[in-house]
């Protein structure tokens, strides 16, 4: 595959349109529960975060796309937008499903560059993406949940995988496409986003509040399982995830190399 050429770009939009899965929140199986699980669900510290952060990756994505020129990059950018709006919408009709209280936060201002704001945030999605695929597995193999529920989720997580997939080809597509000089000036801009997005996670780790919701929410789980066991179990569910896809789509990297030299320290 060429890298930066109409060949690569139509092959990651297309990929992206045509996994696309239409429902609606009210149209996933949810199941009943019962007080006990209501209660604990009521205390996971999560939830207002959440939905916050769908939302204002909503917001981001919508206007990036508004101001995208090339029509399938922003049919694909608009349902990137629109799946993640969807993902604030299955939250809440969960949450409100169960009763479970919302503290609904207010939308941040969009920042003026757009395209940084889609890379820093495309950042922050690999990164909770990463984790969240083990949490998923790990909720899975516990019985602190109905595995019903969980199975609702289902379809959000295989969404992040989607949009980490497109976010990469995305990012490989936008710098090689420049002129070669400032192919490096793309590079360190989108390692910049990385670090930033990353760093930011430690500090809302750190202080427990922000948007490392999949970090906070393993902690929360009290699982007993070592960290090392973790990443690996993670590098694993990464690789499963993104296995049913188009092999020529370049995959995810960076977050799964940096793990695996954590991993080698642990
Ligand atoms: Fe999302
Ligand atoms: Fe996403």
């Amino acid at each position: 595959m060429d890298w930066g050429s109409v060949e690569h770009k139509e092959l990651f939009c297309k990929f992206f349109i045509e996994t696309h899965k239409p429902f609606t929140p009210e149209e996933l199986p949810w199941p009943d529960l019962d007080d006990a699980t209501i209660e604990k669900l009521t205390k996971f510290p999560i939830w207002d975060y959440a939905v916050h952060t769908e939302r204002q990756v909503f917001n981001k994505l919508t206007a990036y796309s508004a101001e995208e020129d090339d029509p399938l990059l922003k049919e694909a950018l608009a349902l990137q937008a629109y799946e993640e709006g969807r993902h604030a919408d299955i939250l809440k009709y969960f949450l409100n499903r169960y009763n479970i209280p919302l503290n609904e936060l207010p939308d941040k201002a969009l920042p003026d560059n757009l395209e940084w704001c889609f890379m820093s945030t495309g950042a922050g999605e690999c990164i909770d993406s990463f984790f969240a695929f083990g949490f998923l597995e790990i909720s899975k193999a516990s019985n602190d949940y109905p595995i019903e529920l969980i199975e609702v989720m289902e379809p959000i997580v295989q969404e992040e995988a989607r949009h980490i997939l497109f976010i990469q080809n995305w990012l490989l597509y936008q710098r090689q496409k420049r002129p070669y000089l400032l192919q490096g000036a793309h590079f360190l801009m989108t390692m910049w986003a990385f670090w930033s997005a990353g760093w930011s996670r430690l500090v809302e780790l750190k202080n427990l509040g922000g948007s490392a919701f999949t970090i906070q929410a393993r902690e929360h789980e009290n699982s007993s399982m070592s960290s090392k066991d973790f990443i690996d179990l993670c590098q694993r569910e990464n690789k499963r995830r993104l296995a049913p896809y188009d092999s020529r789509l370049a995959r995810p990297k960076l977050i799964p190399r940096i793990m695996s030299g954590a991993s080698f320290f642990l």
